[in-house]
């Protein structure tokens, strides 16, 4: 295969050859933590995640929201529209956990209603710090447009994990703009970028399990990918 155009920590970006505004991103059997200290190589992540994804996307698609998926290659590929992505990460938290746990008062668990939207700079030499709007705004980027399709997407996705048994804790989205200029989401929606904890409790069935030494994130990928694809 001819080398990738963006090589990221687990995945893939190509060109596909005769259609300059398309790429085909390649999903690994790779887990990575603490800005890649942190290796594995779990056979089968790859495809499951490529997969979850695909269902997630499809469903935003289903309803309105404008994102880069096309369609699959295999198991381990998705088709995309080439976007210019924004060098910003853009989190939405339900329950606190993680960084906001560290480096707030709040305890893990608390609840955050309304959902708040978070920006981080993509930028692993940086370690990825929290940015605020105003900075956002510095670098040349409106934050408004993201938050708002942050928060739908949030809404879609508590309807969604609701019928899985599931509460969504935090996700973290990332935005790209195509030729003309439209804000498309980009990246991949998996539990690689999500908590999920089983409803009521705060049993991971996510990338946690890895970066706690917790589990089988393979098994517990595969539990959310079956109740995704046995919903009603
Ligand atoms: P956050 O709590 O800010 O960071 P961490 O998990 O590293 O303590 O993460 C919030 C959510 O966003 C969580 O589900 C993991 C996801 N996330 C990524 O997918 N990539 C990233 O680079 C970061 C910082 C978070």
């Amino acid at each position: 295969m001819e080398s990738p155009i963006l090589q990221g920590k687990v995945k893939s970006v190509y060109d596909v050859p005769g259609e300059a505004d398309k790429v085909s991103i390649v999903f690994h059997d790779k887990v990575t933590a603490w800005n890649g200290r942190a290796v594995e190589y779990p056979p089968e992540k790859g495809k499951i995640c490529c997969l979850i994804s695909a269902v997630i996307f499809q469903m935003l698609e289903k309803n309105g929201i404008k994102t880069h998926f096309l369609g699959t290659k295999g198991f381990d590929t998705m088709l995309c529209r080439k976007l210019t992505i924004v060098p910003v990460e853009v989190i939405v938290r339900n329950i606190a956990a993680g960084s906001i746990v560290k480096t707030t008062h709040l305890t893990e668990g608390t609840l955050i209603q309304p959902a708040i939207v978070e920006y981080f700079l993509k930028d692993d030499a940086k370690d990825d710090p929290l940015l605020t709007p105003d900075r956002v705004a510095l670098m040349g980027i409106n934050p408004e447009p993201m938050r708002d399709a942050a928060l739908k997407i949030n809404n879609h996705f508590q309807i969604l994990f609701a019928q899985l048994g599931i509460d969504l804790v935090d996700f973290k989205l990332e935005f790209g703009h195509d030729s003309g200029q439209n804000l498309l989401l980009a990246d991949e929606l998996s539990p690689d970028s999500m908590r999920l904890w089983k409803e009521g409790t705060s049993e991971s069935y996510d990338k946690d399990l890895f970066r706690k030494d917790k589990g089988d994130i393979v098994e517990a990928y595969n539990q959310i990918l079956d109740k995704l694809n046995n919903l009603p």
